[in-house]
């Protein structure tokens, strides 16, 4: 699961560009599902189980595979300084001196007009950055319209994970090892949906959701903790559990689905706690509206620095959260 999860977080795959990550749960998973397809957006659709009209239920789990950015917009003439406008919520004060990887394998460097004048204490537009890719030679190939993500690589500390991208390639670990351990047997029709677009909007959700029509939905994503020092007081720590959601700014969760999740963790005696989330949402906000409504709810990976080049995950939290969500495919589902 380690090296998975190394693979993962460091391909590269900002929202609208996922099919690197695509190819590479594709051949992960291509044994572990009775049915694979992509739709139209470039969502993954893997159907495992049996059928809802032999009284399975129809569940949707969703991870998203895209990771926020960079979209060039601008090459500044003769200088190999590109400008660029954000792909999902960047944190302005963790920018400067990241690299950032382009299509095609180009580096650059993000730096700020008057580094070591006012933006060395002022967090500064981002209209005042640029990406450094000069190579000495010339101005190089990157154009505007293309996108980048941040370069890192993945690291380990004991039981912590240290990456990019765990926002939300850890929520597809949590997916493929949960299809892992199924071995296709449950009596649900269950779908798990390798989404795209998430940092941009919940655009590939709710098509998505819309296609494979659910009569209930799990969204897997990272979600923030409030336990580092003078931290934002929120009840979820990292290496407590699986974080079961019960609300955030785009989904109240229906406290059918709420008594579904947390009955099942202690049943399994697994270790959970109760997330409520006071800034971002998940595709389940999105996958909630799909056609006539779709009760959704969210099993959340617990993780520090969320969109930061160093996003920290506990192992024991995506253990816990890959032990509750198979129980809940597995078994029957009464709500
Ligand atoms: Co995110
Ligand atoms: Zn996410």
């Amino acid at each position: 699961m380690i090296e998975l999860t190394r693979k993962l977080t460091e391909t590269w795959g900002p929202s609208g560009y996922e099919h690197r990550v695509r190819k590479l749960i594709q051949d992960e998973v291509k044994d572990l599902a009775d049915e694979i397809t992509v739709d139209p957006l470039g969502n993954l659709i893997c159907r495992v189980g049996g059928k809802r009209s032999d009284g399975g239920t129809k569940i949707m789990i969703a991870a998203h595979m895209d990771e926020i950015g960079v979209m060039t917009t601008f090459v500044e003439p003769k200088s190999g300084f590109l400008r660029f406008a954000n792909v999902g919520g960047l944190i302005h004060t963790t920018l400067i001196a990241n690299r950032v990887l382009f299509e095609d394998g180009t580096i650059g460097v993000i730096s700020v007009q008057d580094l070591w004048g006012g933006a060395r204490t002022n967090v500064p537009n981002l209209d005042d950055f640029y990406i450094d890719v000069s190579d000495g030679n010339g101005t190089g190939k990157v154009q505007p319209g293309s996108p980048g993500v941040f370069y890192q690589r993945m690291e380990q500390r004991g039981t912590r994970l240290i990456g990019k991208a765990m926002d939300d390639r850890i929520g597809c670990i949590v997916a493929i090892e949960t299809m892992r351990r199924l071995k296709k047997k449950t009596k649900n029709e269950v779908y798990f949906v390798f989404t795209v677009q998430e940092e941009v909007g919940l655009r590939g959700a709710r098509p998505a959701a819309y296609n494979v029509d659910p009569d209930v939905a799990i969204a897997l994503d990272v979600t923030g903790t409030g336990d580092e020092i003078h931290g934002r007081k929120m009840a979820v720590k990292l290496g407590d559990g699986a974080a079961i959601k019960l609300n955030d700014p785009g989904l109240v969760v229906p406290p059918a689905i709420r008594d579904w999740m947390i009955e099942r963790a202690e049943k399994d005696k697994i270790p959970y706690q109760r997330e409520l989330l006071v800034a971002g949402t998940t595709d389940a906000s999105g996958i909630q509206m799909a056609r006539a409504g779709v009760p959704s709810g969210c099993i959340s990976i617990p993780c520090r620095y969320v969109h930061t080049t160093s996003e920290t995950v506990d192992t024991r939290d995506v253990e816990a959260c890959i032990a509750l969500l198979t129980g809940l495919v597995k078994n029957p589902v009464k709500l």
